[in-house]
């Protein structure tokens, strides 16, 4: 079988860790692997032509093609692409629609919501007149204030005070999420790895001293954690609710139970790897021949 990796780096970085991991297991498993570059491919519309060309050629497809959508902007253009292969019938491992709802912070905390799944409480708001009863609600300050769309705590911020966060929004984005600041996890969070239904790893991380985010692109260090049955029963509900096929679960033990702060579509597992001697990339091409050999 042929196992494809979709990567949408920018062709002026090798490909990442993650994509290189996947083929390497890819091909001890016996299987062929080719890495795409999403900006190698062309979409051609004139009604009759190859739909797709990929380096000038037409597109030959995987058997299934696992997506590795490192975006953060303009991700609904950066999609279209999956959205494509989609259409041709190509097997995606993360749907385009998935992917859509993990990357959007608010869609997310909409559908976990709406799934009874925990979360920090979170007001989106549109203008400043709004934000004195969206601090009340999330329980007053320090307040979480993120950006709808953000990656490695980039677009994560903690803000101390009214007039902090006046001066912060500046309002270069349509909405702000205001999120209750989950207390007493002193700067640890964990990453729950699910792949095909199953948590195949779980990290707990500790942000580095004077930070309030974990993220390892920050500093934060990962390290083995076992998890309770609700920590795993709510990981996998939320990967299921955003209909993906796998991703990577940040949840925090706040002192009124578990709370899923978000799901990431293209969960990276370097450091999870390194962190817990864990095989997340033989995991994901084990499920991934069984999956693609129940749709060939
Ligand atoms: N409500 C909160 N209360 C306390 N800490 C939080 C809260 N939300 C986020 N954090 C901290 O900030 C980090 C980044 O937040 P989050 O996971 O929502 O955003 P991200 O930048 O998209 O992360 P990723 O790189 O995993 O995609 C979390 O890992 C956690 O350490
Ligand atoms: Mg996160």
């Amino acid at each position: 079988m042929k196992i494809g990796i979709l990567s949408f780096r920018s062709l002026s970085r090798r490909a990442s860790a993650e994509a290189l991991a996947l083929q390497k297991a890819v091909r001890a498993a016996g299987h062929r692997c080719q890495i795409f570059r999403a900006k190698r491919f062309q979409m051609v519309y004139d009604g009759h032509s190859p739909w797709l060309l990929y380096n000038g050629k037409p597109f030959k497809p995987a058997d299934v093609m696992i997506t590795r959508p490192s975006v953060l902007s303009n991700v609904e253009l950066h999609v279209a692409l999956i959205e494509q292969m989609e259409l041709m019938g190509v097997k995606l491992f993360n749907s385009a629609e998935s992917i859509l709802k993990a990357k959007n912070k608010l869609k997310t905390m909409q559908i976990l919501d709406h799934h009874n799944i925990p979360v920090p409480k979170t007001v989106v708001i549109h203008r400043g007149e709004d934000l004195k009863q969206a601090v009340k609600f999330v329980g007053g300050f320090p307040v979480i204030v993120k950006t709808p769309f953000g990656t490695f705590g980039k677009g994560v911020t903690i803000v101390e005070s009214m007039r902090a966060l006046k001066s912060f929004l500046i309002w270069n984005q349509p909405m702000y999420l205001i999120q209750e600041f989950v207390k007493h996890t002193r700067g640890k969070d964990i990453r729950i790895f699910v792949v095909g239904g199953k948590v195949v790893g779980t990290m707990m991380r500790s942000a580095k001293k004077g930070e309030f985010r974990s993220n390892i692109e920050l500093g934060g260090v990962g390290e083995k954690v076992e998890i309770t049955e609700e920590e795993v029963s709510t990981a996998l509900r939320s990967v299921q609710a955003l209909d993906l096929n796998y991703g990577g679960v940040d949840i925090m033990r706040g002192k009124g139970g578990v709370v899923v702060l978000e799901v990431n579509a293209n969960p990276g597992f370097e450091e999870l790897e390194k962190a817990t001697g864990s095989d997340i990339a033989g995991a994901i091409i084990d499920y991934v021949v069984e999956y693609a050999g129940r749709h060939v």
